[in-house]
């Protein structure tokens, strides 16, 4: 490894990251469907801060502190809460200036499992080349930590994990076995990524809610050029 190059690794589910050191490390949380495809694009729509809970008792606490609030389980809203999961949800002045407090199944979770990092931001399809550009301005070792979905690895989470390194190129060195394992699925996609995605579990799920428009949403790369970043308890840009 020259001096300029840095190390990257993949976590294939949360479960995994206690086997990981996290201390000295930018940690990149994926989750493609959907918790960090909607938080790309509720900062690309004017939302000020979003405070990640685990629980949804932590994220009832901040409505009481009259945050707005948005909770997802197994795909659905909760009850109880401002908003769901939908990127398309948070395409709206409504959210402009607001600070959110969020709880999803795993996207959040990865989050507070990740925390004795350096550093934490967000990573989608849709700021894929943003998180690309401040890693290689960092240049910090990194951990990529996929969602996946109730502790099991998932299709989704790993293809942007592989394409992430694809766009590192020879900027990194990959650390462990993981890192073949995303690529080797990256290159079997081709150029059809949704085909691969399509017969996932989680977009059946998706499919049997009637949110499948979500899934097309975010496999698009690049529509939102930020990168949001944990400042405390709250992401922020
Ligand atoms: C997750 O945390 O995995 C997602 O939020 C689930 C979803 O939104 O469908």
């Amino acid at each position: 490894m020259n001096k300029r190059t840095f190390t990257v690794d993949i976590c294939l589910s949360p479960t995994l990251l206690p086997l990981y050191e996290l201390k000295g490390k930018v940690v990149v949380i994926v989750d493609i469907l959907r918790a960090t495809s909607v938080m790309v694009t509720a900062f690309g729509h004017g939302i000020a801060s979003i405070t990640p809970t685990a629980t949804l008792d932590d994220c009832e606490y901040y409505k009481t502190l009259g945050m707005l609030t948005a909770a997802e389980r197994d795909g659905m809203q909760a009850e109880g809460f401002d908003l769901g999961n939908s990127p398309f949800s948070y395409q709206t002045d409504f959210i402009k200036g607001k600070d959110l407090a969020m709880s999803t199944t795993n996207g959040t979770q990865a989050i507070a499992a990740s925390l004795n990092a350096d550093h934490i931001v967000i990573g989608a399809f849709l700021n894929i080349d943003a998180v690309r550009d401040y890693l290689l301005k960092l240049r910090k070792p990194v951990l990529i930590a996929c969602a996946a979905w109730k502790g099991k690895p998932n299709v989704e989470d790993t293809l942007f994990a592989g394409a992430l390194l694809q766009k590192l190129g020879e900027e990194v060195v990959w650390e462990n076995d993981t890192c073949q394992i995303a690529h080797s699925l990256l290159e079997s996609a081709g150029n059809d990524m949704l085909s691969l995605v399509h017969e996932t579990s989680h977009v059946k799920r998706l499919k049997r809610l009637g949110i499948e428009k979500d899934i097309e949403f975010c496999l698009q790369e690049n529509i939102y050029p930020l990168v949001p970043y944990l400042q405390g308890k709250k992401l922020v840009i």
